[in-house]
Parts: C-alpha cells; structure tokens; sequence
C-alpha cells in the first residue's frame, strides 16, 4: 500500500491491486493541498466529521468519480440527498469491503455542517482505521487526546497514523506526541497544521518528540510505501 499527504488532513492510500483511497478531501480553499477537485481520482472517499475543513470537496469529487463515501451514517444520510452512492458506520463498528477492512473510532470533536449560517450537528466525529494489504493506517480525524487511546494501541497493530497537532481545533502537539506513544504506530505522519489559523506549528519540532525514527513529515504530494 502506498501513501500520500496533501496538506491539512487530506491523505490518500492506494493498494496493491491500485485501489483509491481519499480521506477527508478538502482541496478548494486549502493552500496547501496539491490536489484538483476535477481531476482527483477515487474509488472510495472516506470522512471523518462533517466540518467543512474535512467534508470539504466530497459532493463534487464522489459525483464525477462515482466514488463511494464511507462515513458515519448521519454524513452519508445527508449525502444520500445528493444522489451519492454512501456507506453509513458508526464508531466501534467496523465492515470489511473489496479492498480491506475498515473500522470507526471515537474522536473527541464536533461534526456540524453549516446551512444557511447556521449550524446543523450531524452526529459524531470518528477517526477511521484502514487495514488493506496486512498493513494497517489510521487517520485519527480532528480529536482530544482521550486515554482509550491506550486500548486502540493494544489492540490494533497500527503501521502508520496521521495525527493532527494543529492545537486550538484539535490535539496540540504535546498531547499528539502522548497519543503517538499510546497507539503504538509505528510511523506517524502530522496533520492539521498551518492550513487553518490557529493551527501554526512546525511539524519537525514535533517529531523531535516522538521516539527515534517513528516521525516522517513527507514532502505534499509525495508517495511513500506503508
Ligand atoms: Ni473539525
Ligand atoms: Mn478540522
């Protein structure tokens, strides 16, 4: 399985057999991002929580791939009224799919769209494990630092996590380098930081404080082997 970040928390993975993976694909209004929402490939759009930063370019990316979006079952009851071909979970609940397995887990965050300048909560945030090919990733969505952390660690094998270190909106990196410890990856890839304000920080500093060799801030855009 191969691997690609491209700013904020927008990840892509495509599998051996050349599967697509795009997880929370906010391209327009990200600056970071290196990705075009007309030419984007994607066989399955995963999202983590329904804020815009993360929802961000599903609609049109699912409509012209016909990608299907896996996500919690409140986001995909919205984007069902869109004519887009959903697959609705829950934290903890996990389903296996042509490509791998893929399970939910709680993040400590909102998850509300906005409508007409207000608010409308679409249920809970999650944080999404992927294992395809015996290789196991975990993107942790927008979330607290929680302790069941520990337990995920224990229980799951993880290769690699993208965990954001933003602070303010999310985990700041202190707590991040807690949660890099607690879940055990082997690798850890930093997200969500210096797309949003607030979000300032050097991702080098921060896998500085993670153990030797565990850290990696890939270059935008740039494949790498899981
Ligand atoms: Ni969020
Ligand atoms: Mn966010």
């Amino acid at each position: 399985m191969k691997a690609t970040f491209h700013g904020h928390a927008v990840v892509s993975l495509e599998t051996e057999d050349g599967t697509k993976l795009l997880f929370d694909p906010f391209i327009n209004g990200n600056e970071a991002c290196n990705l075009n929402v007309d030419t984007v490939e994607a066989d399955y759009i995963f999202v983590t929580h329904a804020h815009s930063d993360h929802l961000g370019d599903t609609v049109e990316i699912a409509k012209r791939t016909k990608a299907k979006v896996i996500t919690t079952v409140e986001i995909a009851s919205y984007l069902s009224s869109f004519d887009l071909e959903t697959h609705g979970m829950q934290p903890g609940g996990s389903h296996t799919f042509d490509f791998g397995e893929v399970k939910l887990t709680p993040a400590i965050h909102g998850s509300s769209i906005e409508i007409d300048g207000k608010p409308h909560t679409l249920g809970v945030a999650s944080g999404i494990l992927v294992t395809a090919d015996a290789k196991t990733v975990y993107h942790v969505g927008d979330t607290a630092l929680y302790s069941d952390m520990k337990l995920i660690g224990d229980l799951v094998d993880i290769d690699l996590a993208f965990i954001p270190i933003g602070d303010n909106y999310t985990m700041g990196p202190e707590d991040a380098s807690l949660a890099a410890k607690w879940l055990q990856a082997k690798r850890v890839v930093p997200i969500h930081y210096n797309v949003l304000p607030l979000t300032e920080q050097d991702p080098e500093n921060y896998i500085k404080m993670l153990d030797k060799d565990v850290g990696f801030v890939p270059e935008i855009g740039e494949s790498f082997a899981v």
